[in-house]
C-alpha cells in the first residue's frame, strides 16, 4: 500500500478497544479482501491483523453476506488451532459488536500465500501433503461432535455463499444439468459429519516456515467434509490452465493431497466420502467458470470450454473415484 498509513475505519478502533488490545497508533489495509475489510495495524505490543466482515461483498455479482459469519470464523480458527496445532494465526480476540476479529500479523516475507507460489510454477507435493494432513486433523477432531455441530449453526450462510452461488447457479446456467447440481446440494446438506472451512482455497492457505498456514474460514459449517476436500482439489486441476507448463507438477499435488487426506479419514467409510469429493469436483469445476464466482485467470473461451468437456459428462454420469476426475482433466490437456 503506501508512503502515508491510511485512516483505520472506526468499527476496528472501537473493536479493538472492545476487545481490550488497545489504541492502534496506526495501520495500513491488506489487499485481497473481498469479503472484508483487513488491515494491519500496529498496537503497542507490535502488529496485529483484524478482519471485519463486510455486509456486502466487493465482486461485480451482487453478493450479500451476513455479517455474523466473523463470530463462526472466529470459532472455526479455535478449533483448529486445538485440531491441527500451527494450522491457524493465533487468534487474539472477536467483538460481537463491530463484527471483528483480531489475530496475530503473519510476515508475509515468510508466509507466501500458496496460490502465488502456483501460478508460479512452484508445485510442491510435500506442500500439497501436509495441506491434507492438518485440513484432515481438523474435520477428525470434529467429526461426529455434537457439541461443534451446536457451535456453528450456518446452514443458512453456507447454503446462501456457497452451495446456492457454486452449485445453484451453476445449475440455473445448465439447465439440462440443474437436477444433477440439486442432488449435489442435497447431498451435501445432508452429510453433516464434521468441522468445514468452506473456502479451502490457495488464495486463503499461507506457505508458512511450520507448514500450511489457513485463512479465511468465514464460510465455516458444520456439515460435509467432502466439500473442503473438493474444494481445494478443484483449484489444483484449475491452475493447469494458468500455469499450463506445470500440468504435470499440478496433478501431483493433486494426487499428493487426495492420497494424504484419505489417510486421516476414520470417521466414516474413506470410500463414501470420496463418492461425495469426486461427485462435487466436476460440479465445482464447471461453477468457477460458468457459476457466479468465476476464476479470473480462466480468461479465454477455449479454456472455458475445456473445463466444460471435461465436467458436463462427469456430471451426466458421475464418477465414484477422484482418480477419475484426474483422468478426464488430464485426457483433454492431452489432447
Ligand atoms: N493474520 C494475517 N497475517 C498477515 N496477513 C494476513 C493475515 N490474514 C490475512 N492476511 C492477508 O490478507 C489477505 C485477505 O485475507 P482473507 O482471505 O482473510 O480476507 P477476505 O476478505 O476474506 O479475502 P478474500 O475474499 O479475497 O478471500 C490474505 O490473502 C493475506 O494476504
Ligand atoms: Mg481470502
Amino acid at each position: 500500500m503506501g508512503e502515508a498509513a491510511r485512516v483505520i475505519p472506526a468499527e476496528i478502533v472501537a473493536g479493538l478497544g472492545h476487545m481490550g488490545l488497545g489504541r492502534p497508533l496506526h495501520g495500513e489495509p491488506l489487499t485481497g479482501g473481498v469479503s472484508s475489510d483487513i488491515w494491519r495495524v500496529e498496537l503497542d505490543g507490535g502488529p496485529v491483523c483484524v478482519k471485519r466482515a463486510l455486509p456486502k461483498l466487493r465482486v461485480a455479482a451482487d453478493w450479500q453476506a451476513p455479517v455474523e459469519r466473523n463470530r463462526y470464523e472466529a470459532r472455526w480458527m479455535q478449533v483448529a488451532a486445538a485440531a491441527a496445532p500451527g494450522a491457524v494465526p493465533a487468534l487474539l480476540g472477536q467483538d460481537e459488536a463491530t463484527g471483528c476479529l483480531a489475530m496475530a500479523y503473519l510476515l508475509p516475507a515468510e508466509h507466501p500465500l500458496w496460490k502465488a507460489q502456483l501460478r508460479d510454477g512452484l508445485a510442491d507435493a510435500d506442500f500439497a501433503a501436509a495441506v491434507a494432513d492438518r485440513l484432515v486433523a481438523i474435520h477428525a477432531a470434529t467429526a461426529n461432535s455434537a457439541a461443534v455441530a451446536a457451535d456453528f449453526p450456518t446452514d443458512r450462510i453456507f447454503f446462501d455463499i456457497r452451495l446456492d452461488p457454486y452449485l445453484g447457479a451453476t445449475g440455473r446456467a445448465h439447465g439440462d444439468l440443474a437436477a444433477r447440481f440439486q442432488a449435489l446440494i442435497a447431498t451435501t446438506q445432508a452429510n453433516k459429519r464434521a468441522l468445514v472451512h468452506g473456502d479451502v482455497s490457495p488464495k486463503n492457505i499461507l506457505a508458512g516456515p511450520r507448514g500450511p498456514v489457513f485463512l479465511d474460514a468465514e464460510c465455516a459449517w458444520y456439515g460435509d467434509p467432502a466439500f473442503d476436500l473438493a474444494f481445494c482439489l478443484n483449484h489444483l486441476l484449475l491452475k493447469s490452465l494458468w500455469n499450463r507448463a506445470v500440468h504435470a507438477g499440478f496433478q501431483r499435488c493433486f494426487a499428493a493431497l487426495a492420497q494424504h487426506y484419505f489417510a486421516g479419514v476414520a470417521w466414516e467409510l474413506p470410500a463414501a466420502l470420496e463418492a461425495r469429493a469426486a461427485g462435487l469436483l466436476p460440479g465445482l469445476l464447471l461453477a468457477r467458470v460458468d457459476g457466479k464466482s468465476p476464476v479470473e485467470y480462466v480468461t479465454r473461451e477455449e479454456d472455458r470450454e475445456l473445463v466444460r468437456r471435461v465436467a458436463r459428462p462427469l456430471l451426466l454420469d458421475p464418477p465414484v473415484r477422484l482418480a477419475a476426475v484426474a483422468a478426464a482433466w488430464n485426457r483433454e490437456f492431452d489432447a
